[in-house]
């Protein structure tokens, strides 16, 4: 479903174009069928690597298809649906409107729109403020709604970047479930977290970023019982980035 190969990232930032490697040389692979878990502490390089995938900005080097086709390929994106880390809408719409709105920019007709638009909204929850404009929502609400933009076409591949950030347990659990569900459905998920629970309770396959470079990579399953044992990806978690940080001093 999707490849990565070697990506990289380098932002030049300031007067003096200072070098930020956000992203060295990260490679995984995505499985059709399975929920992908891109886990790794703040700065890690989660949304330069899912912004990179998503074709808003350019890679420095490296490679990645998606569905087999290169990743340059714009067509593809049309199965792909995407919620970003801070979505930002049009404040003026309410949740039909922009749900009409992202159908119609991903090709639907008004009767699919139709037919799938306040089902969308009952599933994240939002049927009480269907039409109150966005402006009004709160941070969780505008998360969910993001949500149910990024499912409007019903994508092959999902994309999600922090989607449980900002929400309630009540949230949570809700995105949990959705995304369990939709996997049931047999879409592919991959979503970015820095909550090791929420990744281990969804994942099959996680990749542990940690500034900038894969850390681990594995089943959940293998990276909890694998080393050491016992060693719970927690542990695991934190030891990589400590060692990692302890390569990074020296
Ligand atoms: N547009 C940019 N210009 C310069 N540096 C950037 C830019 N975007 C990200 N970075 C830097 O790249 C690194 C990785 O950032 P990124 O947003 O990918 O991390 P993240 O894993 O998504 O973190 P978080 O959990 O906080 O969302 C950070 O050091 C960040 O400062
Ligand atoms: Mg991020």
């Amino acid at each position: 479903m999707l490849e990565v190969k070697d990506l990289c990232k380098t932002f030049r930032i300031g007067f003096f174009r200072k070098r930020v490697e956000a992203v060295r040389g990260v490679s995984f692979s995505v499985g059709k069928g399975e929920i992908f878990g891109l886990l790794g502490p703040n700065g890690a390089g989660k949304t330069t690597t899912i912004k990179t995938l998503m074709g808003l900005i350019a890679p420095t080097s490296g490679t990645f298809r998606i569905m087999g086709e290169d990743g340059a390929n714009t067509a593809v994106r049309r199965h792909i649906g995407y919620l970003p880390e801070n979505p930002y809408f049009h404040e003026y719409l309410t949740p039909r409107e922009l749900l009409d709105f992202y159908g119609r920019l991903s090709g639907l007709s008004r009767a699919e729109i139709a037919e799938r638009r306040d089902a969308l909204i009952e599933q994240v929850g939002l049927a009480d403020a269907a039409k109150r404009p966005l402006r009004k929502f709160s941070k969780g609400m505008l998360q969910r709604i993001g949500l149910a933009q990024a499912l409007i076409a019903r994508p092959k591949l999902l994309v999600l970047d922090e989607p449980m950030s900002g929400l309630d347990p009540i949230g949570r659990k809700l995105v949990a479930d959705l995304i369990a569900d939709l996997n049931k459905g047999g879409t592919t998920i991959l979503f970015s977290s820095h909550i090791l629970s929420d990744v281990e309770r969804l994942c099959h396959r996680v990749v542990i970023l940690n500034k900038g470079v894969v850390a681990a990579e594995g089943r959940i399953e293998d990276l909890m019982h694998g080393e050491a044992g016992t060693e719970t990806l927690e542990a695991l978690f934190m030891r990589k980035a400590l060692e990692s940080d302890g390569a990074a001093a020296s």
